[in-house]
């Protein structure tokens, strides 16, 4: 395993297993996250409209690509159908948009961020035909229960190539990620490395102390091992460094198992009080406030 490994979608496609997340960081930050992450051999990038920071990733994408003597096709670039766009051709419309912000003609995985009620299935069909067209070579969900998946694969032709969910060690969506595995669909981890509990957690930190790595370090591995697709955020250059510094170590079977047992189930205290319908509280489409 290194920077670049990749998984195979169930389209056939190959993504990296590591790659950059941007969420909470404006657009100059975003930019600069992406270089310093091209810079130090992550080749995987994950943003949405929803972040407001696609302009942003363009701009580092560009910069990157050129300062490290990258082409386009490098780099598995992915971003997300916002809530605020769902439905069939309002998706399509917006994609036109985030194609332009990202400075790019494709993007390598499409997104549906949240599964607006009543509309997800509408949202997937434009997903579908900006696939068939060619500009996104895969496509699949975020934050989809089993129920919504399911109703999603019964109305549609396509199957999501993945389903990125809220993981970490203290958060593993059992079931989900084994809905997932027999169904030949990938589970992708936002907050990988959690909230600031996770990373203090005082279990993960005897692990790290034994393989002389940090909490962050052991947290990532830890998903590689299992076969989730990871992308830890972070805006410093150290820490972007240090999250991709995972292939000179394997956690033994007994640490993997020490860790999955500190799962606590947590997901029905956000999940269930989250307004299905329309965005979520406190989100605004900032992606034409930022001078490009
Ligand atoms: P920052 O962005 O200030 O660098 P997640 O990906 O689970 O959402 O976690 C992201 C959070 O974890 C961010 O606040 C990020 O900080 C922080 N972070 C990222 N990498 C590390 C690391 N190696 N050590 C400590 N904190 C980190």
């Amino acid at each position: 395993m290194k920077i670049d490994s990749t998984v195979t979608l169930n389209n056939g496609v190959k993504m990296p297993q590591l790659g950059l997340g941007v969420w909470r960081s404006d657009n100059e930050t975003a930019a600069q996250s992406v270089r310093f992450a091209l810079a130090n051999g992550y080749r995987a990038i994950d943003t949405a409209k929803q972040y407001g920071n696609e302009a942003g990733v363009g701009v580092g994408l560009k910069q990157g690509l050129a300062e490290n003597g990258l082409n386009r096709e490098d780099v598995f670039l992915t971003t997300k159908a916002f809530n605020g766009d769902a439905g069939y051709q309002s998706t399509l419309d917006a994609f036109n948009g985030q194609l332009e912000r990202l400075q790019t003609s494709y993007v390598d995985l499409l997104i549906i961020h949240w599964p607006v009620n009543d509309k997800y299935i509408d949202t997937w069909r434009a997903l579908e035909t900006i696939y068939r067209e060619g500009k996104a070579r895969a496509i699949g969900v975020s934050n989809f229960d089993i129920h919504r998946m399911k109703d999603l694969m019964k109305h549609t032709s396509i199957k999501p190539v993945l389903n990125q969910m809220e993981f970490n060690p203290l958060e593993q969506e059992t079931d989900i990620k084994e809905f997932c595995d027999e169904n030949d669909i990938l589970l992708e981890a936002w907050s990988p490395l959690g909230h600031g509990d996770t990373l203090k957690n005082p279990q993960i930190q005897k692990v790290a102390d034994k393989y002389n790595k940090s909490t962050a370090q052991v947290i990532i591995r830890w998903e590689l091992q299992r076969g989730v697709i990871t992308i830890p955020k972070s805006t410093h250059e150290e820490y972007i460094k240090q999250n991709a510094d995972v292939y000179d170590f394997e956690l033994s079977d007994a640490d993997v198992a020490l860790i999955d047992s500190l799962d606590l189930d947590k997901r029905s205290l956000w999940y269930g009080v989250f307004k299905w319908s329309g965005n979520p509280d406190g989100v605004v489409d900032t992606v034409d406030e930022w001078d490009k």
